[in-house]
Order: structure tokens, then C-alpha cells, then sequence
């Protein structure tokens, strides 16, 4: 049978590769979710890892977004924890508060608590759902993983925390078990991503959201080194893979030389300056603010006509929020900044030189 899918490559590989584009790539971080009423009538109410167990459901959560919007990627519906559930963490998400681990990770005592995941046995139902999904889409559908540092702050905290603690903790005191996590949860993290890619994914985010935590000192101590592991590993999928972080302006000089095709930018980094320091080196992803959503329709579509205008230095670019939608996000507003997005996004960002 003859395959109807297009054959040039899709907006968002060439973005990503910093090739010309023939429209501005966007997509969202959480475009699945609870801002889509498709999403709350099929969800129910147990947890996100029961929903993980059906790879019919969460395909479908996974292509919402893009039935609704025309995103030009899909990202798979599951989380930065679950691939740790089978491990004896006493791992659950409760809603409104995020990761818990019943067992958290304090200790050299803990460390066998961390094991190597076996695909067959617990990425099945990721396996299947990556299936479906890509066989479903017409856009590039986007694996993830968490970074080490993020992970490590919810299985060392066993709850979301706001100063990490008790991570920055073992770190300083137990550079070894320190070390020892990092380099477990980055074979995860490859193992996860690899079956991602093995079944369809054809790019890959590390979300390592809080990673604007650690001073630059810091990170290049305790994190960096894995983190080039990590690039690596995904780069030998032969995918291009996405950086991001929260808080991390600081932290960028460090991070543009660790192998990543591209960096994610929250709203309070500076997209021109980064695009202009960066961007002949990585293609740039962001960064609104996910609050101008809540803005009036013509001011929300004037701050997206700044920021590609201030992405306008950077060779590769891909649209997105600076962070995840907020639940409350009303739908239209989406769609209007992808129509939006689509349609006048490579006039701005060439303009300024003409
Ligand atoms: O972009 C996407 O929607 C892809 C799927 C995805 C989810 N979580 C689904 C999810 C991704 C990439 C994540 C990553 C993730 N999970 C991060 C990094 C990105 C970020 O937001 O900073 C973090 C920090 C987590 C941890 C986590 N999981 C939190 C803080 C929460 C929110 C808890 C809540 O209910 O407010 C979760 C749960 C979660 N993960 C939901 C979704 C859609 C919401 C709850 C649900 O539907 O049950």
C-alpha cells in the first residue's frame, strides 16, 4: 500500500536542523491536558499512571492537540516518573501536587532501590501507544525523558519541593551516591528514549525543568557530565534532541556546548540575546510566557508577534510557551496563536533584514 504521508521533511526536523523552513514550527509542552475539554471527558479520575497502562487511551490524549490545533509535532502523553513505577520507590502522581515516592532516595542504604529498566517488561504500554500514535500522525510525534537533576528532585524529596533540599543535600555530603543516581537515572532516561525512537519518535525533549536550581558552579560539578552521556546517547538514536529548564539564562554558556540540537527557553530568559549569542550554534525553542494566554486575543497575538520577531537571529527556531499550558487555558486562544503563528511567523522573523 502506498504510504499518503508527506515526503519533504516536516517544519519542525528542519527547524531543529536549522534548515529553511517554509512556516514557523510551533508546538506546546502540556498541549495534552487538562486545558482540552476532549481531554477531561475521557481522562476519569485516577491517576496519570493508570492512564499510562492504556496505550488506546493515552494515544488518543496524544493526538488531541493535534486534531484540535495543528501543532506540527505531537508529544507523547505520559510523565517525566513513570518509567520509575515498577521500581520500589512507592512512586504515585497525585493530582494537583505532582511526583510522590513513598520510599524516597536519601542515602548510599537506598541506591539499590534505582535498577535498570527491562523494555519488555516495563515500557510495553509506552511502546504500543508510541505505535499508535505514529501511525496515526502526519507530524513528527516527540519522545521525552527527564533530566537527571529534575528526577532526582522528586525521588530524593519524594515531593515537589521548593529549595531541593534535601537533594542539594545529598549532593554536597555524598558526591558518590550522587553520582551513582545520576548515572542510573541517565541509563534510564536513554532506555526510555531509545524505545521511544525504536517505535516511531523522531525527535526528543529532556525536560529538566528545575535545573535552574543549581548555580553555574554547580552544574558544571554535579550534572554536566551526565548530561553530555545523555546528549550523546540520544544523538546515537539519530534524533535531534531539546534541552529545557526553568530559570536556566544562567546556566547557558554551560549548556550550549553539551551535544543538544536545541535549547528550550523559559519566558524569563531573553530569546534575542540567546538568539543572538547561540543561535548559529542550536536552534532556540520558546519562550512565552504561558499567562499571555490570559491576555485579550489582540494582545496575546502581539507578544507572539515579539517573540518571533526577537527569534529572529537564531538560524533554527521553534515556537512554543516558556513552560507548559496552565490548565485553565482557554482552547481558542491556542488555536488562534498557531494559525497565527503559521501565517505570519517567517514574515516577522526576516523582516528586520530586509
Ligand atoms: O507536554 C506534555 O503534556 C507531555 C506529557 C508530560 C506530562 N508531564 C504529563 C502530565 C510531560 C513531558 C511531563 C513532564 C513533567 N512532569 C515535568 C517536566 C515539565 C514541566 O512541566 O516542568 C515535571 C516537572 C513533571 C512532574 C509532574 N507531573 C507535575 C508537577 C505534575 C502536575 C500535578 C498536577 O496535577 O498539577 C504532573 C502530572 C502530569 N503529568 C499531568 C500531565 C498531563 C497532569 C495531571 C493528570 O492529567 O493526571
Amino acid at each position: 500500500m502506498q504510504s499518503t504521508k508527506p515526503t519533504s521533511p516536516p517544519p519542525l526536523l528542519l527547524a531543529l536542523g536549522r534548515l529553511p523552513v517554509d512556516r514557523v514550527p510551533v508546538w506546546f509542552m502540556r498541549q495534552a491536558g487538562r486545558s482540552l475539554p476532549e481531554y477531561r471527558s475521557i481522562r476519569g479520575s485516577e491517576s496519570i499512571l493508570h492512564v499510562l497502562k492504556d496505550p488506546e487511551l493515552s494515544a488518543k490524549i496524544t493526538l488531541q492537540p493535534v486534531e484540535r490545533y495543528g501543532v506540527d509535532a505531537a508529544i507523547l502523553y505520559s510523565d517525566i516518573v513513570a518509567p520509575y513505577v515498577s521500581m520500589p520507590l512507592e512512586l504515585d502522581i497525585v493530582p494537583g501536587l505532582g511526583p510522590v515516592a513513598g520510599a524516597p532516595l536519601r542515602g548510599p542504604g537506598d541506591l539499590d532501590r534505582l535498577r535498570p529498566l527491562d523494555p519488555d517488561r516495563d515500557l510495553s504500554a509506552m511502546a504500543k501507544t508510541v505505535d499508535i500514535c505514529t501511525s496515526a500522525l502526519e507530524v513528527p510525534l516527540i519522545g521525552f525523558a527527564g533530566g537527571p537533576f529534575t528526577v532526582a528532585s522528586y525521588l530524593v524529596e519524594g515531593r515537589p519541593s521548593r529549595d531541593y533540599l534535601l537533594t542539594k543535600e545529598l549532593m554536597f555530603n555524598d558526591e558518590q551516591s550522587w553520582h551513582h543516581i545520576m548515572d542510573a537515572l541517565v541509563d534510564v532516561a536513554l532506555t526510555v528514549v531509545g524505545v521511544q525512537v525504536a517505535h516511531g519518535a523522531s525527535v526528543v525533549q529532556v525536560f529538566d525543568s528545575w535545573i535552574g536550581a543549581l548555580s553555574p558552579r554547580h552544574f558544571n560539578r554535579f550534572v554536566k557530565g551526565h548530561l553530555e552521556r545523555l546528549a550523546a546517547g540520544i544523538s546515537t538514536l539519530g534524533v535531534p534532541s531539546i534541552y529545557f529548564g526553568v530559570g536556566t539564562v544562567g546556566l547557558l554558556p554551560e549548556i550550549i556546548d553539551i551535544g543538544f540540537a536545541a535549547i528550550g527557553l523559559d519566558w524569563r530568559s531573553n530569546l534575542r540575546s540567546a538568539a543572538l549569542k547561540y543561535g548559529g550554534s542550536m536552534a532556540l525553542q520558546g519562550n512565552l510566557d504561558p499567562a499571555v494566554l490570559f491576555a485579550t486575543e489582540p494582545l496575546l497575538l502581539a507578544e507572539v508577534a515579539a517573540t518571533l520577531e526577537e527569534s529572529a537571529p537564531a538560524a533554527g527556531y521553534v515556537f512554543n510557551l516558556g513552560h507548559g499550558v496552565l490548565p485553565a487555558t482557554d482552547p481558542g486562544k491556542l488555536a488562534a496563536v498557531v494559525s497565527f503563528v503559521h501565517e505570519s511567523g517567517l514574515a516577522l522573523r526576516t523582516e528586520e533584514f530586509e
